[in-house]
């Protein structure tokens, strides 16, 4: 914690309630270390340590939900050493974080295509959400192999086939039926959306419960992103009028 955070945390502890859920489109590792004429597996390395900061940060904010998009479905098309190195850093975020997250009482959620991760990875993910599945103090969401159209697809697919089994009635099939089959289905959706280092694109993530998310882009890259930056995205938040199609009160 550095003087300027603790000025802007209390900016907005003044303003008060702060967004229930924030999501994060944790962009720019790569250009990260481009600059510096790094490999670009080292800029992931150094966003891990963002990761760490931006879960203190909402802990100490008292955000309710976090939601990470750390890789998604797309991302597998990557060369295959890139792909390596990202799986190999997220068993390595499970064995050194997992002890911490739990004692902070933060309770840790895999959600995407999980079964295309290795044997590996996939045993760490296990663990550490089953570790920590009685925490309430954060849910943390980390989005790996995720697509929301594919999460979209398969939520449609399992409506489909509880119509099929005489479950469910067509008549049935609304919004909030098909919320409930979505990774989703237990939290709120998201009250921000950031996306760090400057481009302006939702990348397929939580196309459905952006709806009526606010949006923040942060020039920053997302190893750079950290405490004054979250905090700076939530004062800016709170000085957004959401209407939701209604008119201002
Ligand atoms: C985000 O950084 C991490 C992942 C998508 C896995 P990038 O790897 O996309 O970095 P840039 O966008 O190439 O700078
Ligand atoms: C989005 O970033 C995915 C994650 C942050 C995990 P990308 O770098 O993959 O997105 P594009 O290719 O710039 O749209
Ligand atoms: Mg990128």
């Amino acid at each position: 914690m550095s003087a300027a955070s603790d000025d802007l945390l209390a900016k907005v502890r003044v303003q008060g309630a702060v967004p229930r859920h924030v999501a994060i489109i944790m962009d720019g590792n790569g250009r990260w270390a481009r600059e510096r004429l790094l490999p670009r597996p080292i800029g992931h390395r150094q966003g891990m340590k963002a990761v760490r900061e931006v879960v203190e940060a909402s802990l100490e904010v008292g955000v309710e939900v976090l939601s990470l998009f750390a890789f998604s479905q797309e991302n597998w098309q990557r060369p295959a050493g890139e792909v390596s190195a990202l799986m190999s850093l997220l068993e390595e975020y499970i064995q050194k974080e997992a002890d911490e997250l739990d004692a902070q009482g933060v309770r840790v959620v895999f959600l995407g295509d999980l079964d295309r991760l290795g044997t590996p990875q996939r045993a760490a993910v296990d663990r550490v959400m089953a570790q920590t599945a009685a925490n309430s103090k954060l849910v943390l969401n980390l989005f790996i192999s995720y697509g929301s159209r594919a999460e979209i697809t398969r939520a449609a697919r399992l409506l489909a086939e509880e119509v099929a089994a005489g479950r469910m009635t067509p008549a049935q099939v609304d919004e909030a039926a098909l919320a409930g089959k979505l990774f989703t289905a237990d939290c709120p959706d998201p009250d921000l959306l950031i996306r760090t280092s400057g481009e302006m694109r939702i990348s397929n993530f939580l196309l459905w419960q952006l709806a009526y998310t606010e949006l923040h882009i942060s020039p920053v890259f997302w190893p750079d992103f950290g405490r004054c930056e979250l905090y700076g995205a939530i004062l800016d938040f709170l000085n957004r009028d959401r209407r939701f199609g209604r008119v201002s009160a």
